[in-house]
């Protein structure tokens, strides 16, 4: 009865305000072990086979970067890197690290698609496991697009699924995820240089063991 209540709660208060109730969330999820990282620190393997193709100075954005793994080694690899992410807590821990190991990262708190209003151009946009959170994801995808110089990459992973049980099942939780082919067609005015929809291995973070329908992608823009 009680976790009925509280995601009666939970449903009101996301659609109240999205990024605020995510941010929230995310802050209790990374500040609950201030010495160790949520989601590790070991970088996604798309974001180091991605990072092969660009050249040495290039300016990379790392969207929803949460404590910022995937942020960690590209700056290390040389890029110049702007991190955001609408959790607080996820950005303290990243500025923090990146002091200790004297990495350079502009790292800032905003919603994604706020701080695609007003930025620079990137050559690369890496947006790792977040646009299942976001319900505009059109909006937010053209925003990542028109912000990409000539050249550069998108590299997205995220969630689609398999049939439109698993998309409600999803949406009740509040995510949002991409129908199989979707973020393809999103990007066929694109050279798409890594295409892959797959089923994950089994996860047991969360309240219960699951797998997910993985996207990746790597395009260019012409
Ligand atoms: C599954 S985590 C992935 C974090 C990181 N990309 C990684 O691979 O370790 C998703 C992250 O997206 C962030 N996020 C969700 N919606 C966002 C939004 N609208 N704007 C910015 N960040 C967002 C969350 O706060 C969270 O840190």
């Amino acid at each position: 009865m009680i976790n009925m209540a509280q995601s009666v709660i939970d449903s009101a208060k996301r659609l109240h305000s999205p990024a605020k109730f995510l941010g929230d969330n995310y802050n209790s999820i990374y500040s609950k072990n201030k010495n160790k990282f949520y989601w590790g620190i070991k970088p996604y393997k798309l974001v180091t086979d991605s990072a092969k193709l660009l050249p040495n100075s290039s300016k990379v954005l790392d969207l929803g970067c949460g404590e910022g793994k995937n942020s960690f080694y590209l700056a290390k690899m040389g890029f110049g890197i702007n991190s955001v992410d609408v959790s607080g807590v996820g950005i303290k821990k990243l500025q923090d690290f990146a002091e200790k190991e004297g990495l350079m990262i502009e790292a800032q708190v905003s919603d994604a698609g706020l701080f695609l209003n007003n930025c620079e151009n990137f050559d690369a946009v890496f947006c790792i496991n977040m646009l299942q959170f976001i319900k505009q994801k059109n909006r937010i995808i053209k925003k990542m697009k028109s912000r990409t110089s000539h050249h550069g990459l998108n590299v997205i992973a995220s969630f689609a699924a398999e049939n439109e049980k698993k998309k409600k099942m999803a949406l009740a939780k509040g995510r949002y995820l991409f129908d199989t082919g979707e973020l393809k067609e999103r990007y066929k005015d694109w050279k798409i240089l890594f295409y892959e929809e797959k089923l994950g291995k089994w996860e047991t973070h969360g309240k219960t063991r699951h797998r997910h329908l993985t996207i990746r992608m790597i395009a260019q823009k012409p």
